[in-house]
């Protein structure tokens, strides 16, 4: 069976970009494949969080992983920092990472734009971190949103790299996966730009939103004064709109709002009325399960506890076959 691996962030709360780029995605796959899904912590160190919201941000996305429905019986749910085994791995192949690539990466050189200020180590080589965690495991498909796609492409390059030095076939081939066939990018509702936890108030909707924080939002996401020409190019803020709507409603309320506008006859309030009911249908048995399981302290532990030790046995498995090819032997 193919092994699935992926991971998010522990930076906050999740939104509909994560949750129709990935999470979406975990909750299929983990009934046809051998799934990780682990909360990335380690990656989050890169902001400096303070150790309270470190813990509170790992533990949010433990509670709304467990609410959209992964299952710790069926899936491996873990937390990055419990397997030490990837902090290993990190470091075996940071070895052969080259200061030429880290620094090329897309996700790389925005932080140096938007953070000039924090340009950690950490920052440059996070693509191996993510490289480590995910063919530490030997997995195969990784279901990602579409801003990972470069992060994959480099996790292949950093396997195969150690599979040539020290001719083995150590690892297989990782690729971003989703079910859609394309990978997604889920727009924010300011105009511009995607759906992210950085970009801003009122920029995302986050799945433990409260329903009158989601009409108020997507009420106030950026549009025009409206189409003046049947059939024209709709702006970038208009087309985002449509895109979410694409994914959270029904085809039919897409080709109902499509042909309003091709016609000229388009009201953006009805639209977006609409489109803030459909949310609030998508994400409620979410929202409904998330004070639950945020309260149950024990049984969070619990996963917690018996996804860190699947997940190790796993990891443990390749790191002794890893240190062995490089060279690490008792005497
Ligand atoms: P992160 O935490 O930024 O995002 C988590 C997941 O959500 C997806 N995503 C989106 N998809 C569509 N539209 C959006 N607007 C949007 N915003 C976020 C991301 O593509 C991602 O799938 N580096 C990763 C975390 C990570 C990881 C890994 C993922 C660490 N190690 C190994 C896979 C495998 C990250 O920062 O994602």
């Amino acid at each position: 069976m193919e092994t699935v691996v992926s991971g998010i962030r522990s930076t906050g709360k999740l939104h509909l970009g994560n949750y129709y780029g990935a999470i979406q995605n975990f909750v299929k796959m983990q009934h046809e494949y051998n799934c990780y899904f682990f909360i990335a912590d380690l990656h989050s160190l890169t902001t400096h969080p303070t150790p309270a919201d470190l813990h509170g941000n790992v533990k949010q996305v433990l509670v709304e992983y467990l609410a959209a429905g992964i299952n710790p019986e069926t899936a491996t749910i873990y937390i990055q920092s419990d397997v030490p085994e990837v902090a290993e791995l990190y470091l075996y192949l940071n070895m052969n990472a080259y200061l030429g690539e880290l620094e090329r990466s897309t996700s790389f050189k925005d932080k140096v734009r938007t953070q000039p200020d924090n340009v950690n180590a950490g920052l440059l080589t996070y693509p191996v971190l993510m490289a480590a965690d995910i063919i530490i495991h030997k997995a195969t498909k990784v279901p990602v949103g579409k801003d990972q796609e470069q992060h994959l492409e480099m996790a292949r390059t950093f396997g195969n790299r150690f599979n040539r030095l020290y001719n083995r076939d150590v690892f297989p081939e990782p690729y971003a996966f989703n079910f859609s066939e394309k990978l997604v990018k889920i727009p924010g509702l300011d105009g511009k730009g995607k759906m992210g936890k950085s970009e801003g108030e009122g920029n995302a909707v986050y799945l433990s939103d409260p329903p009158e924080a989601i009409r108020k939002k997507v009420m106030r996401a950026v549009t025009d004064s409206g189409p003046t020409v049947e059939n024209q190019k709709k702006p970038e803020e208009i087309q985002n709109l449509f895109d979410i709507i694409k994914v959270v409603s029904s085809p039919d309320t897409y080709t109902h709002f499509d042909h309003l506008y091709n016609t000229c006859q388009i009201r953006y309030g009805d639209l977006k009325k609409q489109l803030a009911e459909d949310i609030i249908i998508a994400t409620a048995p979410i929202r409904e399960r998330i004070n639950d399981i945020a309260n149950d302290t024990p049984y969070l532990r619990q996963v917690a506890r018996h996804g860190a030790i699947k997940a190790r046995e796993s990891a443990s498995k390749t790191m002794r076959e890893v240190r062995e090819i490089i060279g690490f032997k008792s005497f």
